[in-house]
């Protein structure tokens, strides 16, 4: 649907917990639009590679798998919290993806060329139809250059390693604020310093801080940009 109030396609870039998710999710169902999630790929990718006892440091061998493996993202398959079902060949991962192991060692995964230059024709296949929200860390900037509105999410560290604490108090996991915190600076150094597709916001993306902003506060926000059809 593109016409003067709406835009087709939107992207929400922006560090770990700034709250892409839950804002995109929100959006996407308020528009009738698909929802994806990028994020979830660089993590099959990761999964995958650790059940399959490859090294994670050896690229060649990360990169190839990216190239092999078929990852699906579909509306949810089951009735158990989650946003949508992620298949890699036919096999449901998508609890698997949020285990502590997987996010040690995504970061390192998403910084390998050959991986992103995978996951991006992926990533413009599935939205190619438009009526899509993209979530990620380099959608404005890379996978969709040409979107009608692309957000950039931002929140300090702080503010995003409690909300993380939160959600996994919340799922009864055990959860260290410190050791959380430390990651999410490790994480937010990794993203933003690699040499391909670094986290930034796209010149033409609009920042919104969500800093002392509640979930429907931030969701509201994002819906007004859209309504107005402009950045
Ligand atoms: O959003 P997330 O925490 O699920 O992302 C997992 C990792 O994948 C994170 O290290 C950043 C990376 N990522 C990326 O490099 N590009 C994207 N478009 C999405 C995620």
């Amino acid at each position: 649907m593109l016409n003067n109030h709406r835009s087709d396609i939107i992207t929400i870039d922006g560090p770990a917990a700034a709250g892409k998710s839950t804002i995109g999710e929100a959006v996407a169902e308020r528009l009738g639009y698909r929802y994806l999630d990028t994020g979830a790929m660089y993590r099959a990718v990761t999964w995958i590679a650790l059940e399959r006892g490859i090294n994670i440091r050896d690229e060649a061998a990360v990169t190839a798998l990216a190239g092999e493996i078929k990852i699906d993202i579909t509306a949810p398959t089951n009735d158990d919290g989650r946003q949508y079902t992620v298949l890699v060949d036919d096999e449901d991962v998508t609890w698997a993806l949020r285990r502590p192991e997987v996010d040690a060692d995504v970061s390192a995964v998403s910084a390998y060329p050959g991986v992103r230059t995978a996951m991006v024709a992926q990533q413009r296949r599935i939205a190619g139809g438009g009526e899509a929200v993209v979530v990620g860390r380099d959608i404005g900037t890379v996978v969709l250059p040409d979107a009608d509105l692309k957000i950039y999410l931002d929140a300090s560290a702080e503010e995003r390693s409690r909300r993380r604490y939160e959600e996994r108090r919340d799922r009864d996991e055990d959860a260290d604020y410190a050791a959380i915190l430390r990651d999410m600076r490790r994480r937010d150094r990794l993203d933003s310093s690699r040499v391909m597709a670094p986290l930034r916001p796209a010149d033409d993306a609009t920042i919104v801080d969500t800093d002392g902003l509640s979930a429907t506060e931030a969701i509201d926000a994002v819906m007004e940009m859209v309504c107005r059809g402009a950045n």
